[in-house]
């Protein structure tokens, strides 16, 4: 099963697509929800590329990235190389921050990654000790009701699978990756994502389901939520 260091560089190039609204629509709904993040400290966790922290950057945040993927943060700190905006990246995952001290950040933002990790409750209690109290995390993940496995298109509709398997699935045939669903996530219910963010001491302030563009008009294309620690 191909993992993110061989998708490394088809996710760089797709990110960069302008025909593609996907990322924007992720990354737009978690700035959106995040709010005035000027002169804040934000951790963009699960980074990527960096086009998430770019932008935060670009609203005035101070913004650290953090990603495991080497290719992918090696490509982020060519960006910033390239266009310096004082973003710093780190390899890191969200399970264990060790390099971040307690109370680090005023936000952390966390676009299409939570589903990526795993357990939930090590990355929710790390994303929680690096917050200052009061802090907000912002997460985007792929809408769990519509995209899930067994999910699927019959006749232009979306129709639910298995929606209730809660277990990490992948669309991998061994051959490249064209999609984030052959490299797989963990899949969980709305209410096991609601219950893990309160279980973890979470205030949830407010959720926001963005409407997809083509084959998803109409249809929620993100669970998104702003809460705060
Ligand atoms: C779908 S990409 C999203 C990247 C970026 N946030 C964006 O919106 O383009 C998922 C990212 O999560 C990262 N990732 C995978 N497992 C992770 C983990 N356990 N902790 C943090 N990031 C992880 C991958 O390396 C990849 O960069």
């Amino acid at each position: 099963m191909p993992g993110w260091d061989e998708a490394a560089d088809w996710y760089a190039g797709m990110v960069a697509d302008p025909a593609r609204g996907f990322n924007d629509l992720a990354a737009s709904t978690a700035l959106e929800l995040l709010g005035d993040v000027r002169g804040r400290g934000v951790l963009d966790l699960g980074c990527g590329e960096g086009h998430v922290s770019r932008r935060l950057a670009r609203a005035g945040a101070r913004v650290v990235g953090v990603d495991p993927t080497a290719r992918l943060v090696e490509l982020a700190r060519g960006a910033e190389a390239a266009e310096p905006l004082g973003i710093r990246y780190e390899l890191g995952r969200a399970e264990r921050l060790d390099g971040f001290g307690d109370g680090t950040f005023a936000a952390v933002c966390a676009v299409l990654v939570l589903h990526h990790t795993d357990p939930l409750d090590a990355a929710l209690g790390e994303v929680r000790r690096v917050l200052r109290a009061g802090g907000a995390l912002v997460a985007v993940v792929p809408h769990p009701v519509l995209d899930h496995p067994g999910a699927g298109w019959v006749d232009g509709r979306r129709v639910v699978g298995r929606y209730t398997d809660e277990r990490f699935w992948s669309t991998s045939t061994g051959g490249p990756v064209k999609a984030v669903h052959n490299i797989g996530w963990h899949h969980r219910t709305l209410a096991t994502w609601i219950n893990a963010l309160a279980g973890c001491g979470f205030r949830i302030e407010r959720l926001v389901e963005p409407l997809g563009r083509g084959d998803w008009r109409g249809l929620p294309r993100f669970l998104a939520v702003r809460c705060s620690s």
